[in-house]
């Protein structure tokens, strides 16, 4: 970080971009620059733009980061500067800088955050407010930022909708001239939108051209406002909390926001997303370098009915398939065999596991998997034992009748005796039994909270998921909302992987899969190969066409292998193995979108890509042209033997991207010396 005085500038800078802060007119923050990098004198050339966090009041008409009511009913923020700290990271360009504001006349500090990491292209944003008076202050809005794009004669917006089923849908289209709002009401990030987006100007490829985008670390309700001015000019402000909420701060209370994070990319939407999974890698998740084992999940197989004796089978079966870790999904606890009942009873459910835990942990230990459990602990039904002792534990509002979505209700996780239960509970489990792995659900949004419910929920969710990977350091940790509804980088803080969406239909899954990775890393995104026809669209698909798409993620097998064919079992157990090898590359290397329908990931010498048809009536005809590679370099086929020029493959693409009999193909490449 540079900071020159006399300009009122702060000059941030990560390997590939630069971002610069300067005071305007009344000592406001606004940016000058973000985009590629620049030196100090550079940026000193820039005068300020539009502000990082805009209060309203004053001249100012477009929508406001921060809303503030003080006691006397007056609004708004006129700035005062009152001085920076940086903390030098490792190197000169990280580390951490807090420029700290006030307002002219109430006693309201304001403290803007900004954080680079080694390494990694991504400013993280946050805000943090502090009451210094004696009066409380309403808070109306605080987002964590607001983001700046050049001006540019015309923008166009990147982000992901859908719905249980079919989430992280690609949309890319303008941004009209207006205000643009992506939101989740539902106390959790959401199916319906992910809180990330990306701007260009309108002209950025996947391989070329100026993008930037950001991604919100909040797992509860958030909103993003996009806004393209009167001018043309386009920028964002996001953070927690819908519209509406308000929080009320006591004198000496501090409410600091989320991290919001922005990457700028030079060299498009490719770019844009390495950059992010690069990021998530090294500096979100909790256990980068741990590999993610391949897990079998009964839930497809099952669903509410099961036994000790069949969970015992599938492990068998899982195991000859060569699965590392054995998930027993919904229906092991409580009264809970079916939706109505039992959510909030985490102990073993005494008619299906007489003896507990143990007897089926050992056999899956005993088959040399290690052993997993869903749980859902936000949520009870209220025929529960839970909620018979603790009716007032309920999210529920006075006066107002009780939402139940799939039977059941919410926990207020609000209350640190609830969260205190959770924990107590959870680590009971972990504790007294050998468990590897929790996949954490939450299947209904939040109804029936006050304003003060919204956000320590989600903290104290957070709370409990850090302390319980604390106490049990292996702990492995799937994220879960009925799928994909709680995938953002905050859950990606404390979990390992993202159960992607419930929909398992291989065809469709390409789809979702290419929009999850826009910004969230392949070795976090979950994906089973489950049976055929598919249980939701009932699609007929062949295995290796199945395995092959959900080996470009985090692979897991989620089918009934009861009713697998010996000769099934055995392919499948042959592209485990084969997922085993190519692993590293696909979790830690780079990834290159060739097109919509293949993906190639690349990790020094090594390449593995993976191309899929596009559709059962459509062939995938167009040549797959792969990416990154030395020109000069020599490539191997692991599988024909063949050796490839680099050149000829960034050209004329594969010699054999799909076979006419195949519905999907998997091609190693490893890059060999010349002779
Ligand atoms: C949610 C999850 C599923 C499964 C069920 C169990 O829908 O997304 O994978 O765990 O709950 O009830």
């Amino acid at each position: 970080m540079i900071h020159d005085p006399q300009a009122r500038l702060w000059l941030l800078s990560t390997p590939s971009s630069g971002y610069a802060v300067r005071l305007g007119p009344g000592d406001a923050p606004c940016n000058a620059h973000w985009g590629p990098r620049l030196t100090i004198e550079q940026a000193r050339a820039l005068p300020p733009d539009r502000e990082e966090l805009p209060s309203e009041g004053g001249g100012r008409f477009g929508p406001a980061s921060l809303q503030i009511r003080y006691g006397d009913a007056v609004r708004g923020v006129e700035w005062r500067h009152l001085g920076h700290e940086h903390t030098a990271g490792p190197d000169p360009d990280t580390g951490h800088l807090a420029i700290r504001m006030a307002d002219r006349h109430y006693p309201l500090e304001i403290t803007l955050h900004y954080r680079v990491r080694p390494g990694s292209d991504a400013i993280e944003r946050w805000t943090r407010l502090r009451n210094a008076g004696a009066e409380p202050i309403t808070v109306l809005r605080c987002d964590s930022a607001a983001w700046t794009v050049p001006a540019r004669e015309d923008y166009r917006m990147t982000h992901v909708v859908g719905d249980w089923g079919r989430e992280f849908q690609l949309r890319r289209g303008p941004v009209p001239e207006a205000e643009t709002t992506l939101t989740s009401r539902r106390g959790h990030s959401g199916h319906q939108v992910n809180p990330w987006l990306m701007l260009d100007a309108g002209d950025a490829t996947e391989d070329h051209g100026d993008v930037w985008s950001a991604a919100l670390a909040w797992s509860g309700s958030w909103r993003m406002t996009l806004d393209r001015d009167q001018d043309g000019r386009a920028g964002w402000t996001g953070g927690f909390g819908h519209e509406g909420l308000t929080w009320r701060l006591g004198p000496g209370e501090e409410l600091e926001t989320p991290v919001f994070t922005g990457v700028y990319a030079p060299d498009g939407f490719g770019g844009a997303s390495r950059r992010w999974h690069d990021h998530i890698r090294r500096h979100v998740l909790p256990a980068p370098e741990r590999p993610r084992p391949v897990i079998y999940n009964s839930w497809e197989a099952t669903e509410f009915d099961i036994s000790e004796t069949q969970q015992m089978e599938l492990a068998e079966r899982a195991a000859r398939a060569g699965v590392e870790l054995f998930v027993m999904d919904d229906a092991w606890f409580g009264g809970r065999t079916s939706e109505h009942a039992g959510l909030g009873d985490w102990w073993p459910n005494p008619g299906r596991f007489p003896n507990g835990l143990t007897p089926l942990i050992d056999h899956v230990r005993g088959l040399g998997m290690r052993f997993g459990l869903w749980v859902e602990p936000e949520s009870v039904n209220p025929d529960s034992d839970l909620h018979r002792a603790h009716p007032e534990w309920v999210l529920s509002q006075p006066n107002r009748a009780r939402t139940e979505v799939r039977h059941q209700l919410l926990l207020d996780f609000s209350r640190s005796d609830v969260a205190e239960w959770a924990h107590a509970r959870l680590d009971e489990l972990l504790t007294g039994n050998d468990i590897s792995f929790l996949k954490w659900d939450m299947n209904r949004p939040v109804t029936e909270a006050g304003d003060d419910v919204w956000i320590p929920y989600i903290r104290n969710v957070y709370a409990v998921m850090d302390r319980l990977r604390a106490d049990h350091p292996d702990l492995l940790i799937e994220g879960c909302a009925a799928g994909g509804g709680r995938a953002d980088l905050g859950m990606l803080a404390r979990t390992d992987q993202i159960w992607t969406s419930d929909n398992t239909d291989a065809l469709q899954r390409v789809a979702i899969q290419h929009g999850y990775t826009h910004v969230y890393p392949a070795c976090t995104m979950g994906a089973w190969v489950t049976d055929s026809p598919n249980r939701i669209t009932g699609r007929l698909s062949p295995v290796r066409y199945r395995f092959h798409v959900a080996m470009a993620g985090a692979l897991g097998l989620g089918g009934d292998l009861r009713s697998w064919s010996e000769d099934d079992l055995a392919q499948a157990a042959d592209l485990v193995a084969l997922y085993k090898r190519i692993r590293p590359v696909v979790h830690g290397g780079d990834l290159y979108r060739l097109g919509d329908c293949a993906v190639q990931y690349t990790r020094g010498p090594e390449t593995v890509v993976f191309v899929w048809q596009p559709s059962a009536l459509r062939r995938a005809t167009a040549p797959v042209l792969l990416k990154a590679l030395d020109p000069d370099g020599l490539y191997r086929d692991e599988d024909t033997g063949a050796v490839h020029h680099g050149a000829v493959l960034m050209s004329h693409g594969l010699p054999r991207p799909l076979p006419f009999d195949a519905m999907s193909e998997l091609v190693r490449l490893t890059r060999v010396p010349r002779p």
